[in-house]
């Protein structure tokens, strides 16, 4: 398997210094060694210091929750990706639902927002996903084919520098998760969509994440299916013993 299955915790408008301190340094103990899977945190941008430190020498990466497409500017509340590498930063999310809804992101300010995180070599995990509305309309294949398409507009190769993560809104905090076949059907919808953008060589080794209420307890189930190689956590991403078992979480594919 050439992906390495990457487990992401985003903790959203959750933690101070203190407690990002206490929650990444419980990690640093609990996870701080694993092999064979990438870990990431990534905490709001006040604790990203805080985090860096408690995870210092261990193989916790660390995530910003969004970033601008310009490198600096005349963009009040923004934050340019290369003030994200110099906090420690090798990741950001880009695109999260919440961002789509609550302040007003579109697949064109998600598609600038990627070129600028991938011109200062961070990593966006590219989110994607549909409404209860439009899962019952039945339009879920159509909404992520333009959420896919509209984000990765242009990039062409550099698709293969973003990591994807597939999270039904529906299913987002709600302790609703997608059965784990449903969730592969979406997840080879999109690898199919990249190998239209990008080729199947280069949407062979791009990891598309699963996000939504993941568990420990629907974690296995998740992992098993052929296309979901990793999480994007939020909930259980802020309990250590929680995350602490999604990272450990059994193989059996
Ligand atoms: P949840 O959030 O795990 O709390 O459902 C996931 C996310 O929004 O990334």
């Amino acid at each position: 398997m050439a992906r390495v299955p990457l487990l992401a915790g985003n903790w959203k408008m959750h933690g101070t210094r203190a407690e990002a301190t206490a929650l990444a340094g419980a990690l640093a103990k609990s996870v701080g060694t694993v092999s064979g899977r990438e870990v990431l945190i990534a905490p709001p941008y006040t604790a990203l210091e805080a985090a860096r430190q408690a995870i210092a020498g261990t193989c916790i990466l660390l995530g910003a929750q969004n970033v601008h497409g310009e490198p600096k500017g005349a963009f009040t509340g923004e934050i340019g990706a290369a003030m994200l590498v110099e906090a420690g930063c090798t990741h950001v999310i880009v695109g999260h639902s919440e961002r789509r809804q609550y302040f007003g992101e579109t697949d064109e300010s998600v598609n600038a927002r990627i070129r600028g995180a991938l011109a200062a070599n961070l990593v966006p995990i590219v989110c994607v996903g549909e409404t209860l509305a439009e899962r019952e309309a039945g339009t879920t294949a159509a909404i992520i084919e333009r959420q896919v398409r509209g984000g990765l507009a242009g990039l062409d190769a550099a698709v293969g520098r973003c990591v994807m993560a597939y999270e039904p809104v529906w299913a987002i905090g709600t302790g609703r998760t997608a059965t784990p076949a449903h969730a592969q059907d979406v997840h080879k919808a999109i690898r199919g969509l990249l190998a239209a953008l990008a080729g199947a060589a280069v949407a062979n080794n791009v990891r598309i994440l699963y996000g939504g209420s993941v568990k420990p307890d629907n974690v296995d189930a998740l992992m098993a299916e052929a296309d979901i190689d990793g999480a994007l956590v939020g909930g259980a991403s802020l309990d250590a013993a929680s995350f602490t078992r999604i990272v450990q979480y059994q193989e059996s594919r």
